[in-house]
């Protein structure tokens, strides 16, 4: 018999602390449904206190999802669970995420604090939260480097004060697979009570382990898991679901099982790269462009006789379909909507309009519109707000000449032109742009990507600027190059100039 594993997504809440990678509400919306549809058993729809947008998404969410638990963080005070409460009224199924750190680190260096202090502070907290909410789940931050006698004491603190499930996050990245295994079979075997609440994992891919470290921690007893969808997340990211949804089901000696139909990964993990402009790395497992290419010639040989002799999974599987409609320019409005809600995008009337003039523009420049050119569109309108935007770009360049641009910038409806010269089309439309927005801004990285294929396909491109110590992103799209880099320039100039 097969023990059921609990995923909880925490895409919308530590994978979307990557900077310059936030989503606004509407988007944070599209990604909820797409987890429902995912089959995700908890959503974690942000930290009420920290931002009135992270406050107004909860509520948002609660209200947009049905089926999975949705769960707001908190720290170990009372007003962070006051507002938490608030932003969860409209939630069908509810948990209240509360903790404080257990390392030393942060005993000492954090809260200046002492053991026995935590333990205080844990389980008022936990007490507090469950004047309110039947499910609180208490997190121990920075457990990866607890000591395990303390640690044990905390969580057998908390789960007689209510908590029904215990997070071990490894905050820090910092723990070997053993070790986090070993980890959670102590506290399986020392905590008294262990089996009125539910062990959970919540691994940080600082060393690259993070999946090991979330499958050691099943094989020793937990039964959720914490992941972000493409594994993304502060730093080097968080557990990635995809793996670990595709790790059960391979690997029936785990005996868990999940509820993730895993046809709806794929388009789950373009919906949430393209809403955060964060590119997939190719080489990626599970969702990464490269992950089912066969190259050479021996495995190509082998999969065509038969696929598994080098395939353990079916792209089918993951929701990765070869032969999926292609839009071109003769689909319609409505192949169009349908194609974006497979994708996990809902949208009629103006909205709908705008994209579909869009992809006829689009459809008049390459044959077959793609899944992304489709997602790319959608996202489209998120220039809607900004007050610097290009009206014009003429570029000149080739071999033998030296390139030179001109444009044009509409700045709160006034048009400032300028033109300069420059080692390359691109630099040279930086150099023009400058001209007119003059402020001390560094370009920090500059990354061109084909969507799919074909001379004809639209680039992505995703930008860094400094401009008074601090990074600003950017993200362009068009089947021009530099018209996209330009476009991605000033992206990032939106998230400054005001
Ligand atoms: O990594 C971590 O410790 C966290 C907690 C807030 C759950 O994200
Ligand atoms: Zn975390």
């Amino acid at each position: 018999m097969e023990d059921r594993l609990y995923i909880f997504d925490t895409t919308l809440r530590d994978g979307e602390q990557v900077p310059g990678c936030q989503l606004n509400t509407v988007e944070k919306i599209q990604v909820a449904k797409q987890l429902e549809l995912l089959g995700v058993d908890v959503i974690e729809a942000g930290f009420p206190i920290s931002s009135p947008g992270d406050f107004n998404s909860v509520i948002e969410i609660s209200k947009a999802v049905t089926w999975p638990t949705i769960c707001a963080l908190t720290r170990a005070v009372e007003k962070d669970i006051d507002t938490a409460v608030e932003a969860l009224r409209y939630a069908k199924h509810k948990r209240i995420h509360t903790g404080i750190g257990t390392s030393d680190y942060h005993i000492k260096y954090k809260f200046n604090s002492t053991h026995d202090e935590i333990i205080q502070r844990a389980v008022a907290a936990v007490k507090y939260a469950k004047k309110f909410v039947e499910d609180i789940e208490f997190y121990a931050e920075d457990a990866g480097r607890t000591d395990n006698e303390f640690l044990a004491r905390v969580v057998e603190a908390v789960i007689k004060a209510g908590a029904t499930v215990v997070n071990i996050p490894d905050t820090t990245g910092y723990c070997l697979p053993e070790e986090y295994g070993n980890k959670i079979r102590y506290l399986k075997e020392h905590v008294d009570g262990i089996d009125k609440a539910i062990i959970s994992t919540h691994c940080h891919n600082d060393l690259g382990m993070a999946t090991a470290n979330t499958i050691s921690g099943v094989i020793n007893g937990a039964r959720q898991v914490e992941v972000t969808v493409n594994g993304i997340g502060e730093r080097a990211g968080n557990t990635s679901l995809e793996e670990i949804a595709m790790i059960i089901k391979c690997h029936k000696s785990l005996a868990v099982s999940t509820n993730i139909n895993t046809t709806k990964i794929y388009p789950a993990s373009r919906l949430v790269s393209s809403l955060m402009n964060m590119p997939v790395q190719p080489n990626k497992a599970i969702v990464g462009r490269n992950a089912f290419a066969h190259s050479s010639g021996i495995h190509q040989d082998g999969v065509l006789k038969n696929t598994q002799t080098y395939e353990i999974m079916d792209p089918k599987d993951v929701g990765i379909d070869e032969n999926s409609i292609v839009l071109t320019a003769r689909s319609g409005r409505a192949a169009l909507k349908h194609r974006l809600q497979v994708l996990g995008i809902d949208i009629d009337g103006e909205r709908l309009d705008k994209v579909y003039d869009a992809f006829l523009r689009l459809a008049d420049q390459k044959k077959e519109i793609t899944d992304d050119d489709v997602l790319m569109l959608a996202g489209a309108d998120r220039s809607a707000g900004h007050s610097v935007k290009l009206d014009y770009l003429q570029v000149t360049s080739g071999l033998g000449v030296r390139p030179v641009a001109s444009l044009g910038l509409n700045i709160a409806g006034e048009l400032f032109e300028a033109a300069a010269t420059g080692n390359g089309p691109v630099d040279a439309a930086i150099k023009a742009l400058k001209q007119i927005i003059r402020r001390q801004m560094t370009l920090r990285e500059f990354t061109i990507q084909a969507i799919s294929k074909g001379s004809d396909d639209v680039g992505k491109v995703h930008m860094q600027v400094e401009y008074n110590n601090q990074i600003y992103y950017g993200f362009g799209a068009n089947t021009d190059i530099i018209a996209a880099s330009v476009e991605a320039y000033i992206d990032c100039i939106n998230k400054f100039h005001h």
